[in-house]
């Protein structure tokens, strides 16, 4: 199977111009790109290969929802993937499972392919194995509706240690992340998604990550940044 490339820029870059110049750099069949939303338009009349995505949504097609992005806005801009519950949203923004199970929810209603994030904290993590597990499966079963349809849901688990950005974070090994890869996929086996790894993806460890057979691709946020280092992440997998 074709492994995914998802790459979140998160709150970058800091214009226009840039952005189109970075997607110009990344743009390559198999890679969803997730810009900021204002700079989805720029993105989109942009990308000739890869698909579009976007970081959040509010699970309403349009409304009176002062400062959130709609459904309808994000398919207007040719969304296909929308990210959600992604850790520094659950982190800065406080968003709630309850809040992130309902715009999965609508994500879903409305045709998007949704990349839900999951993964435990390093508090957790330290009680071990087991209490991680415990956490993402509650997770799992709070974000997820009861009816999904077939290949829209992907999962990514990201822990929370492992994100690039946050404090003396240091990748996942490819063994611990396919372990609980597994425990994922086997939890979901009714659902069947794909289900990929984020957490300090980079040139020198993508390869081990994405040649384990469980992990199905990779959500990539510093890296993705950098057009000669994600492009090697790219040659290396592809
Ligand atoms: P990172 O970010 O690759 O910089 O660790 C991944 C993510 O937060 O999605």
């Amino acid at each position: 199977m074709r492994k995914l490339i998802i790459a979140n820029w998160k709150s970058n870059p800091s214009n226009s111009i840039e952005a189109v110049k970075l997607a110009k750099s990344t743009d390559k069949k198999g890679i969803v790109i997730t810009p900021p939303h204002v700079f989805l338009e720029h993105v989109s009349n942009t990308l000739k290969k890869s698909e579009l995505g976007a970081q959040d949504v509010y699970g309403a097609n349009f409304g009176p929802y002062t400062g959130e992005t709609s459904l309808n806005q994000l398919k207007s801009f040719g969304v296909k993937y929308i990210i959600l519950g992604h850790s520094e949203r659950r982190k800065y923004l406080n968003e709630s499972d309850k809040l992130i199970a309902l715009k999965v929810k609508a994500a879903l209603e409305a045709g998007f392919k949704v990349v839900l994030c999951v993964g435990e904290g390093s508090v957790i993590r330290r009680r071990g194995l087991a209490a991680s597990k415990k956490f993402v499966l509650n997770q799992l079963k709070y974000d997820i509706p009861s009816k999904v349809p077939s290949g829209k849901l992907i999962i990514a688990y990201e822990p929370v240690w492992a994100i690039s950005t946050f404090k003396g974070s240091k990748p996942d090994t490819p063994e611990g992340a396919s372990e609980m890869i597994g425990f994922i996929k086997k939890t979901l086996s009714k659902v069947k998604p794909k289900v990929i790894y984020g957490g300090s993806v980079n040139a020198s460890n993508a390869k081990a990550f994405l040649s384990q057979r469980v992990i199905d691709g990779a959500l990539i946020g510093g890296v993705s940044l950098k057009p000669l280092e994600f492009q090697r992440v790219i040659n290396d997998i592809m």
